[in-house]
């Protein structure tokens, strides 16, 4: 069933653990989640990133699929399909219209004023539909569609001020963590993390969770967490399997052989990193 996150995220929040929000990359990705998500029966945010809305073709591919998958594969779990950075208002627009259940409306490049004002255009138009929105406060750095930027802290004040400002469903504070791989320990702000959701009502995103260590990642969702972004980790897992596969079946050309290679790689991740979540139904 394609939901928006509202219920998920606020279940998860009151039960203290997280939402998975994998990025999908292709077809056999989604199917790849959507199959053990529901093996597992937990549910899951599948995101994707402008970038991989292009490489699959456009947003009503993207909702064509995901819906087909849904079907033909008897997926019986709540599956939010959410974009991921929406640059400006224009693109959640379009992915609303495709049928998107989510948006995450990225401004976090401009001031907070502008950022609240775009984010709240989002929200008017999102909420008439029944679809959520996240926003984002300081700037979350590192390396994501192969743009490299750095970080910016969020402060207490401007989360307050963008959620009283614009009926935002969740937001995700930059403190400290980045897209991609980190150079060195994660140094993620959990004070500040703690005292944000002390006095937010809605729940809180980690973006970049690839690489944050284990006891970081319980940390952060004891600190009010509910919802976390995993991309590259799956990309690394699965690169892996397909670059043994291929190095050790020199022979094969099916593509659904090459590409297949890293299922059970994708599959085996995926349940170590939501039995880490603690997810729950
Ligand atoms: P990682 O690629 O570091 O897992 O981050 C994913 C993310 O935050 C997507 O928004």
């Amino acid at each position: 069933m394609l939901v928006n996150f509202n219920e998920m995220l606020i279940k998860a929040k009151k039960g203290k653990y997280a939402i998975p929000h994998f990025n999908i990359n292709n077809l056999e990705w989604t199917k790849y989640i959507l199959e053990k998500c529901n093996e597992l029966q937990i549910p899951v945010i599948l995101g994707v990133s402008e970038g991989a809305a292009k490489y699959m073709g456009g947003f009503d591919s993207i909702t064509g699929m995901v819906k087909g998958l849904l079907k033909d594969l008897n997926i019986s779990i709540p599956v939010c399909l959410h974009i991921d950075h929406g640059s400006n208002k224009e693109i959640c627009k379009k992915a609303i219209d495709a049928g998107f259940t989510s948006v995450m409306i990225d401004a976090s490049h401009h001031e907070l004023e502008e950022n609240i004002r775009i984010t709240k255009e989002v929200v008017e138009y999102a909420h008439k539909k029944g679809v959520s929105v996240e926003a984002e406060v300081g700037h979350i750095g590192g390396t994501e569609d192969n743009v490299v930027s750095s970080t910016t802290n969020a402060t207490l004040e401007d989360c307050i001020t963008m959620y009283e400002n614009t009926g935002i469903d969740a937001l995700a504070p930059a403190l400290g963590s980045v897209h991609g791989f980190y150079k060195g320990e994660p140094n993620l702000d959990f004070n500040t993390m703690e005292i944000i959701n002390k006095n937010l009502a809605i729940p809180l995103v980690l973006h970049g969770g690839t690489g944050i260590p284990e006891d970081k990642i319980k940390k952060a969702i004891s600190c009010g967490i509910s919802k976390i972004n995993i991309n590259t980790d799956l990309q690394s897992v699965w690169s892996k399997a397909v670059r043994h596969f291929l190095e050790t079946n020199k022979e094969v050309y099916d593509p659904r052989k090459i590409i297949g290679s890293g299922e059970l790689a994708i599959k085996n991740r995926i349940e170590e990193i939501v039995t880490l979540f603690g997810t729950k139904r």
